[in-house]
């Protein structure tokens, strides 16, 4: 990493929304996951017992490609740290291939020295789903609240599985999925009528109260849904919306999922 860090993050463009929210553009995928995992490599330099809300979904990908080899070079370790996932579909075996817990292993959890003592992702397959989500929550407090959240965020503008309509102030809970939400994921199954149609996920009041936000966003699908998080009303029809209440946000774009913003005309 000693490569990578002060890299990207020092030459990719910076616009400062407000304060408290800046935007980083970066060219493609690539530069983007690369200037992702050095934000979370950052934070676990900084404080190795950080606690971190993971996503998932295509455009993390890369990040956690970094951050694998950041670990397999020992410039960084998860070992102390702390991981929450934002979601995982309901009804799901951990093992299931389409599950997030699959995802997780597949991208970061074989790569890196993480404990899994420490690593916690919703049981889609609990017996008792509401008792899991209070669980969750609790899991977060007693780890001390969340250090780093990293978001994406869904063409429909929902961050974890809070899809439009989600309270600002929910909590860990099981919702229901939308159409779009299932048609995004169902790359993860044989047939997109595999798709789960209910998910845990995270509350979007869970979410804000963690100290900083990381927010990501990738391709011209994401164009709008980006513009109306960082410029629209703060409303839950648009639950990345709420980012705007919080007063320490990074969002990472590439040009394309920019492209509707103001700043980038200037
Ligand atoms: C899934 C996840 C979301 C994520 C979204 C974006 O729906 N539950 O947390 O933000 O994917 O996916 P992608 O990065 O593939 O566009």
């Amino acid at each position: 990493m000693k490569e990578a860090v002060g890299s990207i993050l020092d030459f990719a463009p910076r616009k400062l929304i407000r304060p408290g929210l800046v935007l980083l553009l970066t060219q493609d995928a690539e530069q983007l996951g690369c200037a992702a995992a050095e934000v979370v490599a950052k934070q676990l330099l900084a404080k190795p017992t950080s606690v971190l809300a993971l996503p998932t979904g295509r455009t993390p990908i890369g990040m956690y490609r970094f951050l694998a080899e950041m670990c397999r070079q020992g410039q960084i370790s998860f070992h102390s740290a702390t991981t929450f996932n934002l979601d995982e579909f309901v009804g799901l075996e951990p093992s299931h291939p389409g599950s997030y817990h699959t995802y997780m292993r597949r991208h970061l959890l074989d790569h890196v020295d993480a404990d899994p003592a420490r690593v916690h992702i919703p049981a889609g397959d609990a017996p008792c789903l509401d008792c899991e989500c209070d669980r969750y929550e609790s899991e977060i407090s007693r780890a001390g609240g969340l250090d780093l959240a990293v978001l994406g965020i869904g063409e429909n503008g929902h961050i974890g599985f809070n899809e439009p309509g989600s309270p600002l102030d929910s909590r860990t809970r099981v919702v229901a999925l939308t159409p779009s939400s299932r048609a995004a994921n169902a790359h993860l199954f044989a047939c997109p009528e595999d798709v789960p149609q209910q998910a845990i996920t995270m509350g979007v009041g869970t979410i804000l109260e963690a100290r900083r936000l990381l927010l990501l966003a990738n391709g011209p699908a994401k164009a709008d849904a980006l513009y109306r998080a960082l410029h629209g009303p703060i409303a839950s029809a648009s639950p990345a919306s709420a980012i705007q209440l919080h007063p320490n946000v990074v969002v990472i774009a590439d040009t394309t999922a920019a492209a509707r913003l103001p700043e980038i005309a200037t």
